[in-house]
């Protein structure tokens, strides 16, 4: 497997977006509302609602105090509302279980209501530094075309993938590896049009080596 670490995060340095929860003065608190947001909702329709939610509730104690209609009232558009009652949830057990700081590692935050292996993963890795494989849908089509020439990953995340992207982890660094990755799936790995052109790893990308086999089966939105 040629080296994807170093022009991934070569592009990621160049193009990066600059979005609030990628500062450096997020707090874990700023960064688990934003994945819990980023699940199922773009980047665009979420950044307005994280800003208003993080100026109203900036920290957990600050949700857990209010009832958890106010925080479905304050989801605004996002869809998928039952998120803010697991948010909710989730923030009265940070309050009451864990003095009102979001846990730093990542079977503590597994064991969160509303936090599932993905959200628990990220927030231990973009908040806390922690060397865990950051699997959400963008990350896995990209590895399923760089290293298995497959157009599509799998519909559920598979123990090859995982092992894949573990062995894949670059032992300095990790967060950073993890959101470049990200950020190459949503911005030139595209599910639809994928702009190779554009790519920093076309070069050795299996599936364009392979001539872009298209996935047997319905194609997946991801
Ligand atoms: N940056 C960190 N996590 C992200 C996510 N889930 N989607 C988009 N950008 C992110």
């Amino acid at each position: 497997m040629a080296d994807l670490h170093s022009p991934i995060l070569s592009w990621y340095a160049e193009n990066a977006r600059d979005l609030p929860w990628r500062r450096p003065d997020a707090t874990p608190w700023g960064i688990l509302v934003s994945e819990i947001m980023l699940q199922q909702t773009p980047v665009v329709r979420v950044l307005p609602i994280w800003l208003e939610w993080m100026e109203r509730w900036p920290t957990p104690k600050d949700l857990a105090a209010q009832p958890s209609g106010e925080a479905v009232r304050h989801w605004g558009r996002l869809g998928y509302p039952r998120r803010a009652l697991r948010l909710h949830a989730c923030a009265t057990a940070i309050t009451e279980e864990h003095g009102g700081e979001v846990p730093s590692d990542h079977a503590t935050l597994l064991a969160l209501p509303g936090i599932g292996e993905y959200t628990a993963a990220a927030v231990a890795s973009f908040a806390f530094a922690g060397r865990h494989a950051v699997l959400d849908t963008n990350v896995r089509r990209v590895f399923a075309r760089a290293v298995r020439a497959e157009e599509y990953p799998p519909t559920a995340t598979s123990a090859i993938e995982r092992r894949l992207a573990e062995s894949l982890l670059p032992e300095v660094g990790a967060p950073t590896w993890g959101v470049a990755v990200m950020e190459l799936g949503a911005l030139v790995c595209t599910a639809r049009a994928p702009r190779c052109a554009d790519c920093p790893i076309a070069d050795r990308c299996a599936w364009r080596l392979a001539g872009k086999p298209p996935h047997a089966g319905p194609a997946r939105k991801g």
